[in-house]
């Protein structure tokens, strides 16, 4: 009985180590697909938006929110901050339909790490198996574009994160632009909004600008001194900014995940 419990076991081990390596070999294809559709469409900016929100809502005391997928739920897409983001959700579909069993909390944060990836920047490790939820947290997560320092600080810290991160991280305004009918806000951060470098932060220490948008929430960074510091490092050394936007990036997309 003994002998074939354990070889009950070691099936099990085996069929689920196939399992695994046939999920990758999928995330592989998906990532591949996102490439091409990133590209072709040029939504880089909006996929690492998406990305973004969808992980952005996590806190660390309930443990709720985070990438899980469940910014697909129309209750929380409608939510005011997501704006604009029903299309990105959209265009997952499209690389869903051929990986169906890829997550879409995977999909996601894959599409985050691609548009940073094909647009000039750093590597970002991705760890897959995260798990979907159509459970959305009430509205009011994500940070104010019109508030400051204390506010960026409150909502950050809830995720677990740190003020470097939150420095490397507003970095992800390198790429983009804000829609007058999504935020109104209007405008972009960085004369190049589809090349992922350090020009945010040197934009953001020339200070006021006609052409390129600063939102409160960006002016707070160099404000306060201890956010200012970072912004002073990654001006001058995209390398530094490259490694930390890095490591924060993933972190802000394995909030709440942990591979079990
Ligand atoms: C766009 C606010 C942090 C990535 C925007 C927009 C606002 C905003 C108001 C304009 C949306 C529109 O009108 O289309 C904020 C605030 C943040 C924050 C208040 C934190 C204090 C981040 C982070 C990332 C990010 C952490 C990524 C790592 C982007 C990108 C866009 C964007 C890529 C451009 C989207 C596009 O071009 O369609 N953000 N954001 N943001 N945000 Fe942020």
């Amino acid at each position: 009985a003994h002998e074939v419990a354990l070889l009950l076991k070691f099936n099990g081990a085996m069929a689920k180590a196939i399992a695994d390596a046939e999920y990758v070999k999928e995330i592989e294809k998906a990532r591949r697909d996102l490439r091409t559709l990133i590209s072709s469409r040029n939504c880089a900016p909006l996929m690492l938006r998406l990305a973004w929100h969808d992980a952005g809502t996590y806190d660390v005391k309930t443990r709720t929110g985070g990438p899980n997928g469940s910014i697909r739920n129309a209750r929380e897409l409608n939510h005011a901050a997501n704006k604009g983001l029903e299309t990105a959700v959209l265009f997952c579909e499209d690389v869903k339909a051929k990986h169906p069993k890829v997550s879409y909390a995977d999909l996601y944060q894959l599409a985050g790490v691609v548009a940073v990836e094909i647009t000039g920047g750093p590597t970002i490790d991705f760890v897959p198996g995260r798990k979907d939820s159509l459970e959305s947290p009430a509205e009011g997560r994500l940070p104010d574009a019109k508030q400051g320092a204390s506010h960026i600080r409150e909502i950050f810290y809830r995720m677990g994160l740190s003020d470097r991160d939150i420095v490397a991280l507003s970095g992800g305004h390198t790429l983009g632009k804000a829609h007058r009918d999504r935020s109104d806000f209007e405008g972009q951060w960085t004369k190049d909004p589809f090349k992922f470098d350090n020009s945010y932060f040197v934009e953001l220490l020339k200070g006021e600008s006609k052409d390129l948008l600063k939102l409160p929430t960006d002016k707070a960074l160099v404000e306060d001194p201890m956010f200012r510091k970072y912004v002073e490092l990654y001006a001058k050394d995209e390398d530094a900014f490259f490694k930390d936007y890095a490591t924060s990036h993933k972190k802000l997309s394995e909030l709440g995940f942990s591979l079990k």
